[in-house]
């Protein structure tokens, strides 16, 4: 059910807290699941980091400074915490980071399937166990995708990739043939038919990856594996939205490593462009992307559609419902 913001009720994210208070608990305490060895049971927070809290601010600041609709004022409705527990694979990443520290504004619980659970302690530091959960695993490993990792998942985003060409990423093999078609492949195979929406974040580009200038991105097969994902999850039966990112600002173009995050502001490009066919060319903030994805899990009528979305210079709709409702709802009309 959708579901409007009220800014005045989201909760402080403790960022400050991070370093300052004792270690209590298990910072990402399995849920009592049967999670065996698969699970992160990770202790320790002890962060030198402190980039991330600088972006998690960052991402607070934007959304507190986002303009309001009328209607979101009057409603004074929170997100049900209690209703939503989104699964975030690939949390750790550029839009993944953003896609978490934005559920964990808005109290949503989350659970992040990663392959090195201690980013996440470094990244988004003592969470409540309640608020935020760790499972580990490599999404190009069926074996890793226990079913119990999605015991309760009601919600699925999906923002994993690699780069588009040879790096220090693609060590280990994890080429976007193995990230983007056999990882995303194998994710949703896992997922139990329970699941209310996959939103998958792919690329713009993918259904021309054979024409110029696309076939030079793709010259490592970015896009045509992409598109396989995309095609695989639209076949799953599986109720879902596949935003098409065009590409990536707000952290690098390409990323390397874990610095995405650190110049993640979304400085002027706010207002957004969302589009359907895949015509649109252009870039997009990895904010954007990442209230995207968070506005189509309750926004009822993006189930089974798939937009291209990009940014430019200008006021955004911040996270006011009623407004990405509008701009989902325009580029179907177009
Ligand atoms: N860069 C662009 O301009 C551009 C344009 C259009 C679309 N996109 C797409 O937008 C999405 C987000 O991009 P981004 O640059 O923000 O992401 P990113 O920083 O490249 O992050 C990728 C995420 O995927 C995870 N991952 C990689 N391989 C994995 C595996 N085998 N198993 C589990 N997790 C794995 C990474 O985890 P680790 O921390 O373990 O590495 C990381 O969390 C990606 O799908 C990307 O392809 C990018």
């Amino acid at each position: 059910m959708a579901s409007r913001l009220s800014f005045s009720r989201i909760p402080e994210i403790p960022v400050e807290s991070f370093r300052k208070h004792p270690r209590q608990a298990p910072l990402f305490a399995v849920p009592p699941l049967n999670l065996r060895s698969k699970c992160a049971h990770s202790r320790t927070i002890s962060s030198s980091r402190g980039d991330f809290v600088q972006a998690i601010r960052a991402v607070r600041e934007e959304v507190v400074q986002s303009p309001i609709s009328e209607s979101a004022r009057d409603s004074e409705t929170v997100p049900s915490s209690s209703s939503k527990l989104v699964l975030v694979v690939g949390g750790t990443g550029g839009v993944g980071q953003l896609v978490v520290a934005s559920l964990l504004n808005r109290n949503i619980k989350s659970r992040l399937l990663l392959r090195d659970p201690q980013k996440a302690a470094t990244f988004f530091g003592e969470q409540d166990e309640e608020t935020l959960q760790v499972v580990t695993g490599d999404t190009r490993n069926p074996g890793d995708l226990d079913p119990s990792f999605f015991e309760g998942v009601t919600h699925v985003i999906c923002c994993t990739g690699t780069t588009a060409f040879p790096s220090k990423r693609w060590d280990g093999d994890n080429t976007p043939e193995r990230v983007d078609w056999e990882g995303v492949r194998n994710l949703i195979s896992a997922l139990p038919s329970s699941v209310k929406r996959v939103v998958l974040v792919s690329s713009i580009g993918v259904t021309k990856f054979n024409e110029l200038p696309w076939s030079i991105m793709n010259l490592f097969g970015v896009l045509k594996y992409k598109k396989m994902g995309e095609d695989f999850l639209q076949n799953s039966g599986l109720p879902f939205t596949i935003i098409r990112a065009g590409r990536l600002t707000d952290g690098p173009y390409t990323s390397y490593d874990l610095n995405t995050l650190i110049k993640a502001t979304a400085g002027q490009r706010r207002a957004v462009l969302v589009s359907q066919g895949d015509k649109l060319v252009g870039e997009v903030s990895r904010l954007v992307v990442a209230e995207a994805c968070i506005q189509a899990l309750d926004i009822e009528f993006t189930q089974g559609k798939i937009y291209e979305i990009n940014s430019v210079d200008g006021e955004g709709p911040g996270s006011d419902q009623q407004k990405w409702r509008e701009l989902f709802q325009s580029a179907q009309t177009k």
